[in-house]
């Protein structure tokens, strides 16, 4: 069996390679027949604005340019009628009639939108992250895009990042398997086809270890980190075929990603074979010049010979190479190599055999915000929600009975489709107050109060109201609002608040240092919960928050993150019980925001502490525990799941034997339900120290009532193996304790012997 896999790898490599080659050889016979110029022109990205800029500056002349040959591609304009007139400008009057590649912020969904990454990293279902990923990209070469900036693999410890939202939280196996699901959701089987894109795997790299969470901030780490926990995620992109990857905004081993040679040439190219084109990140490359590495021209240089192929908006290789070249800091071959790769590209995804293979005026109305997909992102959203509390089975609400409907989100569409959804349109998403009448119909009483502005702080407001007022003022006095709210609660069986953060309180630039519910909303929830009503809360963020006090208080919690377009009827899907949630967080929940970074991989230390006996020169804090509020892997059910000890199919296993280790898990509770089963596994003693645990597998299971399933994991000395202190990926006989259970938290144990 596994000869007959990889003799049907290799006969697809080989294709790929052959194909590569072909790609190359036309590259290399236009590219005969252009000026140093146009092959610096094809490195220029550029957004001629109009849309949601993501940095300061917007491009200039960029309709001369395109036709002087001076643009390679274009990112921010949609639409085929827009698109058209680009690639016109690009194939019908340039001298050589090279198309243009377009590219666009595709981050969780084009038109119609998706939760949150880090919402849908919750859901643990692959199949669907894929199939949403392909849904946008069926929408985007609509709108006759070709390009998605993303997947966002960034790994990320720390929830003040903003940033956090746009990747899969914290692990990278798990990242890994998402970044895999995305890549070939977009690119399906061939990037030619036109309703298939080409991928952008960012940020490149590190990004998301930003010290103290904070946006743009310096990263710094041992080369044991980058390898074991934060590399993995691209490697995997990269290996599942993404066409191009962007470099981040911070440094590495004091070099800015985005000049980082060995970063962008010896570790992507020369160790993991990429063979597609580099872009910089938003003017990544003139802010080099604020790291303190170079005037413009030195640090465009520096990019170039590093491995950068594409300069987004900032235009430093456009005005600056032939002058590099001229003094000699970069060669002839150091631009043609870089131009090479981007006209690869094209070729590759078909646009110089039709540059309008992806313009076609008929198809937005076919296949963009259809009733098919609405139905996708309905699902992937009820998937996504997280269940982190529910006393007494307060969830899933009966259709009966008088509701208090209260929160700055309960009826609001502005904040449905949470950060980087820039083609969204906010206005066609269903709010929390419309899903649950499209759900329970007259069936359900609804009192509805506002409680609370998002925020009263007009200084915060400002901050993110900067894409348009999504933390709005109210023209009442938050007394007056939380009068309203607790009447409502008072004339209710039981109040539903739906609170959190607006779209932009996370994404880019978007850090923050409490990471708590707005003070405006936490006085709304205190006001609520003195009723004495049973209180709901759902949460709408796009973040780990701290909740201690909300956990304390409330009887349920639903995490909805920023749901997309159907996220009304997703969170009525839920609350009512048509769909029994199942995500699990991808990223810890901390107690408080001292504690932060916390992870579940985390290192023993030489100074443990088990939480029983005297803390006394341990590895605590004096004034907070070490534990989390909610573990990785969390997340709760309406029914209930009971694992069984595992099973292990051998105590002792030499070399490359294979490990079965199994579980039954049983639905021990009244209604049909998924669970994501986890595996994982820790290596007591190594030659380098190891984390107290690493997530290996999962499995994402359906039962009904009453029902019982074996759940099956093999495990091979790969899954044991490390980067040790020399770099090499090795595993070391051993004792190994292999986990199985329902988060990193909670698992079953069993103690295997593994020998060379
Ligand atoms: C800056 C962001 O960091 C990146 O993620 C995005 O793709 C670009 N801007 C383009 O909008």
């Amino acid at each position: 069996m596994k000869k007959t896999i990889s003799i049907a790898a290799a006969l697809l490599l080989a294709q790929l390679s052959f194909a590569q080659s072909d790609y190359t050889s036309k590259a290399k016979a236009l590219m005969a027949k252009m000026t140093l110029e146009e092959k610096i022109g094809q490195l220029n990205l550029v957004t001629p604005g109009g849309g949601v800029l993501t940095g300061s500056v917007v491009s200039s002349d960029v309709e001369s340019k395109i036709k002087n040959g001076q643009v390679g591609g274009l990112f921010g304009i949609e639409t085929p009628e827009k698109v058209r007139k680009a690639q016109d400008l690009a194939v019908k009057q340039s001298r050589l009639h090279i198309p243009l590649i377009f590219g666009m912020d595709v981050i969780h969904g084009h038109k119609t939108l998706y939760p949150i990454p880090l919402g849908i990293s919750a859901s643990w279902d692959l199949e669907m992250i894929q199939k949403s990923a392909a849904m946008a990209a069926k929408e985007s070469t609509a709108d006759g895009l070709s390009w998605a900036f993303s997947p966002m693999v960034d790994i990320a410890r720390d929830p003040r990042w903003g940033r956090i939202s746009e990747g899969s939280g914290e692990d990278p196996y798990l990242g890994g398997e998402i970044a895999k699901a995305v890549v070939r959701g977009y690119q399906g089987k061939s990037l030619s086809l036109n309703n298939t894109m080409m991928a952008c795997v960012k940020h490149f790299a590190l990004y998301g270890g930003a010290e103290a969470g904070r946006e743009y901030n310096t990263v710094d780490m041992s080369k044991i980190k980058m390898y074991e926990y934060y590399l993995p995620p691209y490697k995997a992109a990269v290996e599942a075929g993404a066409g191009s990857v962007m470099s981040s905004f911070n440094e590495i081993d004091g070099v800015p990603a985005s000049a980082n040679q060995w970063l962008l040439t010896d570790l992507l190219r020369k160790q993991w074979g990429f063979k597609g084109f580099v872009v910089s990140d938003y003017t990544s490359v003139n802010e080099m010049t604020d790291h303190g590495i170079g005037d413009l021209q030195t640090v465009s240089a520096r990019a170039l010979k590093a491995g950068l192929d594409m300069d987004m908006v900032g235009e430093g290789m456009l005005t600056t190479l032939l002058k590099s070249l001229k003094e000699g800091k970069v060669s002839i071959a150091d631009i043609d190599l870089a131009c090479l790769r981007i006209l690869e590209a094209k070729y590759k995804l078909g646009l110089f055999d039709d540059p309008y293979r992806y313009i076609d005026e008929s198809r937005p109305a076919k296949d963009i915000l259809t009733a098919e997909n609405r139905t996708i992102v309905r699902n992937m959203a009820a998937h996504s929600m997280v269940l982190l509390k529910n006393n007494n089975q307060l969830l899933p609400l009966k259709k009966s009975g008088t509701i208090a409907l209260v929160g700055p989100l309960a009826d609001n569409r502005r904040n449905m489709l949470g950060t980087w959804s820039v083609s969204g349109d906010w206005n066609l998403s269903v709010s929390v107050k419309e899903g649950i009448k499209n759900v329970v119909g007259n069936s359900v009483n609804i009192i509805y109060a506002k409680g609370a502005n998002i925020t009263d702080d007009a200084e915060l407001a400002n901050h993110v109201n900067v894409f348009g007022v999504q933390a709005d003022m109210d023209s009442r006095t938050p007394a007056e609002m939380i009068n309203e709210a607790v009447e409502a609660a008072k004339k209710s069986d039981i109040v539903v608040a739906v609170v959190g953060e607006s779209a932009d309180m996370s994404g880019e630039s978007s850090s923050r240092a409490d990471i708590s519910i707005p003070a405006s909303q936490v006085a709304l929830l205190k006001a609520l919960s003195a009723t004495g009503k049973p209180l709901v809360i759902v949460l709408i963020n796009g973040r780990p928050l701290t909740l201690v006090w909300e956990n304390e208080h409330a009887n349920a919690i639903l995490e909805a993150w920023a749901p997309g377009t159907e996220a009304g009827n997703a969170v009525a899907d839920v609350l009512f019980g048509d769909y029994n949630p199942s995500g699990k967080i991808t990223a810890t929940f901390p107690r408080s925001v001292g504690q932060i970074p916390i992870y579940y991989n985390h290192k023993n230390t030489g100074r443990p502490f088990s939480g029983t006996g005297s803390p006394k020169f341990k590895s605590t804090y004096l004034d907070e525990s070490n534990d989390p509020l909610f573990p990785f892997g969390f997340g709760l059910s309406y029914t209930k799941f009971e694992y069984s000890s595992i099973h292990v199919s051998k105590s002792s296993l030499t070399g490359n034997e294979k490990l079965i280790a199994s579980v039954d898990v049983k639905n021990v509770g009244s209604y049909k339900g998924e669970e994501v089963v986890q595996l994982y596994i820790s290596d007591p003693v190594a030659s380098v120290t190891r984390a107290v645990k690493d997530l290996k597998g999962f499995q994402k299971i359906a039962l009904n009532a009453g029902e019982l399933k074996t759940v099956q994991f093999e495990i091979t000395p790969e899954q044991l193996s490390f980067y040790n202190n020399d770099l090499k990926r090795v595993w070391e006989a051993g004792d190994f304790i292999i986990q199985i259970g329902t988060n990193s938290s909670d698992v079953k144990s069993a103690k295997v012997n593994w020998k060379k």
